[in-house]
């Protein structure tokens, strides 16, 4: 008996422990006692996927909801922007009859989410809406934390009409927070295209890989409530294994656990590389295979010829190998950067921006 496994290889699930990222937040909760205007209110996360941006998203929520905020949760598919109005309408209407800290999510598409664009008189009743929302919550000494994930996709006009309400809201000292993820290279070009100048000044945070050596203190501390002990030296390997990447901590944690339960004696090594060799399986079936799944066949053969070396790639290697000029290497390199599945290494050279993605590459 060892308990339920407590690892969550799921897609924004909450991990039992969130290794490598302390003082993130930081600037975030100072914000929230200050309320308005400032810095880390404005905040975007990036990083490849699996890499834990929508958890950091759940955490700054939690957060929020701790300080008494009220919390809106959308994912920016079509007609976000609706959903937020709708959103921070029913919060308007109810505010005065309970508490404040709550989180909103998933307000159904009546009234302002029927079309993208909002015409000029509901983009005027958004602004109002949110406007008094704000200033009911302002007088109760907290606030609104607007979250947004998965920014890459989000329709441009949307973006730009949400960010212009926001700098109206902030400019008129009213208590709004405003927190995006995406991945790093598409948000690049959301920001370089000046859909929303005012959001260049968010605070950016690029989410990596954490610390070995934190994935092991992490896995020895959760495994320590087996009855019979993980040999170090097997701990240290599965942490290596992850190569600090969440969403492998979570499959490899998960996967040993599920072996400790299957039998009462010490694991050894043999158990272990079974535990690891199913969580690579799997994580190839789920973030590998789903990013792969938008690429073209030419996006494929650069990345095919990128995995030919154990280092990160140059351009002019790439180009070789598939005899392509450098001008169309360049448009492939940046299209696959901007996917999030290769990320420039320095000095020209790219490199896998998701492990596992080289080994798979080669065995197909
Ligand atoms: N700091 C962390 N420590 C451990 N596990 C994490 C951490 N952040 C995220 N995870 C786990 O990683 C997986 C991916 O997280 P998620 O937030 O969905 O990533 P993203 O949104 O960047 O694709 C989830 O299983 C989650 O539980
Ligand atoms: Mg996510």
């Amino acid at each position: 008996m060892i308990g339920v496994n407590p690892f969550r290889p799921t897609a924004g699930a909450e991990p039992p422990q969130l290794i490598g990222r302390a003082g993130i937040l930081d600037e975030f909760r100072y914000g929230l006692r200050i309320r308005s205007g400032a810095p880390g209110l404005l905040t975007i996360f990036t990083g490849a996927r699996g890499i834990g941006k929508t958890v950091m998203l759940g955490e700054a929520e939690d957060a929020a909801l701790t300080h008494g905020w009220m919390v809106v949760s959308e994912t920016a598919t079509r007609g976000f922007l609706g959903r937020i109005g709708e959103a921070m309408r029913a919060a308007a209407e109810e505010q005065g009859q309970g508490p404040a800290g709550r989180r909103i999510t998933g307000i159904g598409a009546a009234g302002f989410s029927i079309t993208t664009q909002l015409p000029p008189e509901q983009q005027a009743g958004w602004r109002q809406v949110g406007e008094k929302l704000l200033r009911q919550l302002d007088e109760n000494g907290t606030g609104l934390v607007i979250t947004l994930d998965e920014i890459h996709g989000a329709d441009r006009d949307e973006l730009a009409q949400l960010a212009a309400s926001v700098q109206h809201y902030i400019r008129d000292g009213l208590p709004i927070a405003l927190l995006f993820a995406g991945l790093p290279a598409a948000v690049s070009d959301l920001l370089n295209e000046g859909v929303a100048t005012f959001l260049r000044r968010a605070d950016r945070i690029d989410l990596h890989a954490a610390a070995i050596d934190e994935v092991e203190n992490s896995f020895a501390d959760i495994f320590a409530v087996w009855d019979t002990p993980l040999d170090p030296v097997l701990i240290r390997a599965a942490a290596e294994s992850t190569g600090g990447y969440p969403f492998l901590i979570q499959l490899i944690g998960y996967h040993l656990w599920q072996v400790a339960e299957s039998t009462d004696r010490p694991l050894g090594a043999e158990d272990v590389d079974l535990a690891l060799s199913a969580a690579h399986r799997r994580n190839a079936r789920v973030v590998i295979e789903a990013a792969l799944s938008a690429v073209s066949p030419k996006d494929l053969d650069f990345l095919r010829a990128m995995a030919e070396d154990d280092i990160p790639a140059t351009a002019a290697d790439i180009g070789r190998r598939l005899g392509d000029k450098k001008n169309t290497v360049g448009n492939y390199r940046a299209r696959l950067i901007a996917a999030g599945l290769i990320q420039p290494a320095g000095h020209g050279r790219v490199d896998f921006a998701i492990p596992g993605l080289r080994e798979h590459l080669r065995t197909r």
